[in-house]
């Protein structure tokens, strides 16, 4: 025999190892020393091998744990031979502890299942390091409570651990708990993280009104985020409009597009904020419940020339602060001084614009017809309005960030190709996903990183009354995050906005001055006789430019449009979208 801490003895012919191991074992300390014990029963050849190196000290009341004592010299490298000579002798015990530094040297052996000792091997797996470096028990819940090695790195470790919960031990929802300080770690079973059917608007949680000068009321809670693994409830989901000026909303048809935006109402009306609205006048009945509190001219529902017409108007609002701020010499509204604020009645400004893809797709201008054809010149005039709708919206979106007006624009679609190009979504730092279910091509048109943005988890996708309304947000300065928009019925939003007295208006339609001031193609409607007056009109009109109001001569306003077009084909190009 070369090794020379394992020796042959031979066994007596009535040996029945079920009877007499104890005996066996007194026999062999006997005759070989104390620390000297059974490694195992050669059977073919009746004999009994004995191994030194490490003897049995003690066994615990439950006999769950053996510990054994190691001889002197054991190094930290016998820990696998140890280990399976131990494991080989005593089945259903694993090595859990090896410490041959301690005097006497000692390793533990601990009785498990095979589940066990798979979860504890994939644990240690995770960790690189050797299964016994990992202590593991079975928790009462199914679960694995752990000692984690000193090796034990959060920013290392965490994730791959996480994986073990959810991909090798349990399932989908099983979650580790893990204390870096005492390596204390559990795996714990629990059902994935979910939402409510239905999350009900909070109308009795605490409004922090708008003051000037303080940015707390745009912290504006609008949903529950997915609760962490082992939880009920989510955080709530936050947008800070003082953080991110201008949101961008996306969804394919009924995602629930329109439920968001009036959370989104409810939530900056009862806070003290103005309100406008642009929708195409077939949805936006979606929006009639808060008709009443928007500011005067700020409904540009009724038709293309109104919806540009109120986003003129408040283009100029913005136009007139940004000079109220130059007075001042300050950058942010938020820097002016309560009083002056106070004095310009400078308040928060939504505009939400729904349906945009609806609102910004150019008609169809009828070729075959005449000139002057009715037809024609409403194509032509449509698509003037639809023009400086688009072009005050992207000015606003790009000059306006500081003086206090949010635009929330919403849309199925968001490429270029629907008008909204690289350089508009970039002036929305708000970005918001709704939907379970989006395509890779739609994930990359709202979010700026979207490796970044988590998905929808599969149990979630799959239940379509859980997965209702949901959606994904990376807004600006906030994580992340999986979310479900709050629910109420326009009955109940508009209850809510009633405890707050929230003001209500009446002429919320521009008015036909603010129409001639902003939208040169407006007129009375067509009948036959009027027809030739109207396209004279018009025609003086369209040489009004669209960004100034100003007159132009013909020539200047031919080279506008161009330079209009030659913008639209530079973000086309950006934004790579223009097969
Ligand atoms: N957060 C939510 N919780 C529960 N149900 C919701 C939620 N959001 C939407 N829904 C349900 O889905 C329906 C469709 O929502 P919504 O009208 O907002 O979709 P949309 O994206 O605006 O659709 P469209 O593009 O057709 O305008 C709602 O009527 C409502 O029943
Ligand atoms: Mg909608």
């Amino acid at each position: 025999m070369s090794n020379p801490n394992t020796k042959e003895l031979k066994l007596p012919a009535k040996f029945d190892p079920a009877k007499h191991a104890a005996i066996m074992e007194r026999k062999v300390k006997e005759e070989l020393g104390s620390d000297w014990s059974i490694s195992h029963i050669d059977k073919q050849r009746w004999r009994l091998v004995a191994v030194r190196h490490t003897s049995m000290t003690s066994m615990n009341d439950e006999g769950e744990t053996v510990v054994l004592e190691l001889a002197n010299g054991t190094k930290m490298s016998d820990a696998p031979a140890i280990a399976a000579r131990f494991e080989k002798m005593k089945p259903g015990y694993y090595l859990t502890k090896f410490e041959p530094f301690l005097k006497p040297g000692r390793a533990t052996m601990q009785k498990f299942d095979k589940a066990t000792k798979r979860a504890r091997g994939a644990v240690a797996n995770a960790l690189g390091v050797q299964p016994w470096a990992i202590v593991i028990n079975n928790r009462s819940d199914g679960g694995y409570d752990l000692e984690l090695p000193d090796s034990y790195t959060p920013s290392k470790h965490d994730e791959k651990l996480e994986e073990v919960a959810t991909d090798i031990v349990g399932g989908p929802g099983w979650f580790t708990r893990i204390d870096p300080r005492s390596l204390e770690a559990s795996i714990i079973p629990s059902d994935p993280p979910t939402f409510s059917q239905l999350i009900p608007y909070p109308t009795d949680a605490k409004v922090t009104a708008f003051a000037p000068g303080s940015k707390e009321w745009a912290k504006i809670p609008l949903g529950e985020r997915l609760p962490a693994p082992g939880e009920k409830h989510g955080e709530t989901f936050i947008i800070d409009f003082e953080s991110g000026m201008n949101s961008q909303v996306g969804g394919t048809s009924n995602s629930g597009k329109s439920v968001f935006l009036n959370d989104i109402v409810a939530g900056v009306l009862a806070r003290g904020a103005e309100l406008a609205i642009i929708d195409t006048p077939a949805k936006a009945v979606d929006f009639e419940w808060c008709k009443q509190y928007v500011r005067p001219e700020g409904w540009g529902c009724e038709s293309i020339d109104e919806a540009a017409a109120v986003m003129s108007k408040i283009y100029a609002e913005g136009d007139k602060r940004a000079k109220v701020l130059k007075e001042y010499g300050v950058q942010n509204w938020t820097q002016l001084p309560a009083d002056a604020q106070e004095a310009a009645k400078m308040r928060p400004i939504f505009l939400i614009m729904d349906e945009v893809t609806g609102l910004w797709a150019l008609e169809t201008v009828p070729k075959g017809l005449e000139k002057d054809h009715p037809m024609r010149i409403e194509a032509q005039d449509a698509n003037t309005a639809k023009e400086i709708l688009k072009l005050k919206y992207s000015k606003t979106a790009a000059e306006m960030r500081f003086v206090g007006i949010k635009l929330v624009l919403s849309s199925q679609v968001a490429s270029t190709d629907t008008g909204i190009g690289t350089a508009l979504r970039t002036n929305h730092q708000n970005k918001i996903l709704l939907g379970v279910n989006p395509t890779e091509g739609n994930r990359k048109l709202v979010f700026p990183d979207p490796a970044a943005v988590p998905k929808v988890p599969e149990h979630i996708r799959s239940n379509a009354k859980v997965g209702k309304g949901v959606g994904t947000a990376a807004n600006e300065g906030d994580e992340a995050c999986v979310f479900k928009p709050y629910y109420a019925s326009t009955q109940e939003l508009g209850d809510f906005l009633k405890k707050f007295g929230v003001p209500t208006f009446e002429g919320q339609r521009p008015t036909r001055a603010t129409m001639e001031q902003f939208v040169p193609t407006s007129g009375p409607s067509d009948d036959g006789d009027e027809t030739a007056k109207r396209r004279k009109k018009m025609e003086a009109e369209a040489m009004i430019d669209p960004e100034t109001g100003e007159k132009m001569t013909p020539f200047e306003y031919a080279n506008k449009q161009k330079r209009l077009s030659v913008r639209k084909g530079d973000a086309d190009e950006m934004s790579g979208e223009n097969q």
